[in-house]
């Protein structure tokens, strides 16, 4: 029987580590730089093992670049995007030398000027543009159409070119793109590589020396199946396939799901069971503010009996929070439930974590980690 207080995130690490050693293989492959998406997952012990092959890390808030270089990763290692940086966030990112702010508009690009001058500092920039490629994902983590918050557009690039050239306190090395997450059809990359291309040469060709190119992240994983491990390999080839760049451009990467997606998983128990005229319940003490996916992107995720045993009823697994879209799983089929069964949720290791919040007043949720405690039946 498990022993531990549930709910509780349980982080597999020699999956996160074989994880890890297929995306630093493939990188060095292909020559293109990795950074890790703290976004996905910034629990520091997660953290701890990335920084320790050698990552570099993209932030999206002041907080999140202080947590990297807390968890080991050098100034020189760390980029900052973000459509809304605050002159706070700047200045500090700027005190902790970070290698590149992705900047999102031509207004961003005159504060961090300004904020850069009044601290004595160049700071490096590379534009984050935004390509208007379809990601084929669902529309609340497309990033990179034209309806898009994110990037500069293609109107605002002319007078972000002229902008740069009478600007001393910030100095271009190059492009950002990210255009979404959860991609699993390797066409969108390629097509994204046919934008990267015109991209680069409408900046080379407008004076602009082009020798760093973040081709953001968003590769996906496999929700129904867990064991899959993400093909890292063929993800980077498509770029070097389709991009045309002169050589030594930089390449950069920044994934955050794929590289932690499948080692987490959340442990939660039955509390009630319950009828109703079409359907039956299993009321779980997991809630939404543990684990939000579900309810904010109706996303699967595959739930197992912790016991196992054959398939034979179907059930919703439903939370205890006072909404009806605190629901993780519709009509899934499983072996019989009963009060006190503990169930898994699957791949929650990305955007699972870091997305728990504390509505209804409940308890923060915590985490165990294979490396420490190993969950028996
Ligand atoms: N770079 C930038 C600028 C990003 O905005 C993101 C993710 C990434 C990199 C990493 O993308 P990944 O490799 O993880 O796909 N909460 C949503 C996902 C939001 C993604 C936000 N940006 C979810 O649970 O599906």
């Amino acid at each position: 029987m498990l022993e531990m207080n549930t709910p509780f995130y349980y982080y597999n690490t020699d999956l996160l580590n074989s994880n890890l050693n297929n995306l630093v293989e493939a990188s060095k492959k292909y020559g293109i730089d990795v950074h890790y998406a703290l976004k996905a997952n910034y629990n520091e012990r997660i953290l701890n093992i990335i920084q320790s092959y050698g990552l570099g890390a993209d932030c999206v808030s002041g907080n999140e670049v202080k947590r990297a270089v807390s968890c080991g990763f050098e100034g020189k290692d760390i980029v900052f995007a973000g459509v809304g940086k605050s002159d706070r966030e700047i200045l500090d990112a700027l005190a902790s030398d970070i290698f590149c702010f992705h900047v999102e508009s031509v207004q961003e690009l005159e504060v961090i000027n300004e904020l850069a001058n009044s601290v004595n500092k160049v700071a490096r920039i590379a534009l984050r543009l935004n390509p208007n490629v379809e990601a084929e994902t669902i529309a609340q983590i497309t990033t990179g159409t034209s309806d898009n918050k994110f990037g500069v557009h293609h109107n605002d690039i002319e007078a972000a070119i002229s902008g740069l050239k009478s600007m001393e306190n910030v100095q271009f090395i190059g492009l950002h793109f990210h255009i979404g997450s959860q991609i699993t059809n390797m066409n969108v990359f390629a097509n994204l590589s046919k934008k990267v291309n015109y991209y680069y040469d409408y900046f080379t060709n407008n004076g602009c020396d082009v020798s760093y190119i973040n081709l953001g992240g968003g590769l996906g994983v496999n929700y129904y199946d867990p064991t899959e491990a993400p093909d890292f390999d063929a993800y980077f080839k498509v770029f070097r396939d389709h991009l045309n760049l002169a050589e030594g451009v930089n390449l950069h990467v920044e994934l955050g799901r794929s590289v932690v997606g499948q080692c987490g998983d959340l442990y939660t128990r039955v509390l009630y069971m319950k009828k109703a005229t079409h359907k039956e319940f299993a009321i779980v003490d997991a809630g939404m503010n543990d684990f939000m996916r579900p309810a904010l992107y109706k996303s699967y995720h595959k739930i197992e009996k912790y016991t196992g045993g054959e398939a034979t009823k179907q059930y919703d697994i439903v939370g205890p929070i006072c909404e009806s879209t605190d629901t993780f799983a519709k009509d899934v089929e499983l072996p019989e439930l009963r009060r006190g069964d503990v169930v898994v949720i699957k791949t929650v290791g990305a955007y699972g974590e870091v997305l728990a919040n504390r509505y209804n007043l409940r308890d923060d949720i915590r985490a165990y980690y294979s490396d420490e405690c190993l969950v028996e039946v």
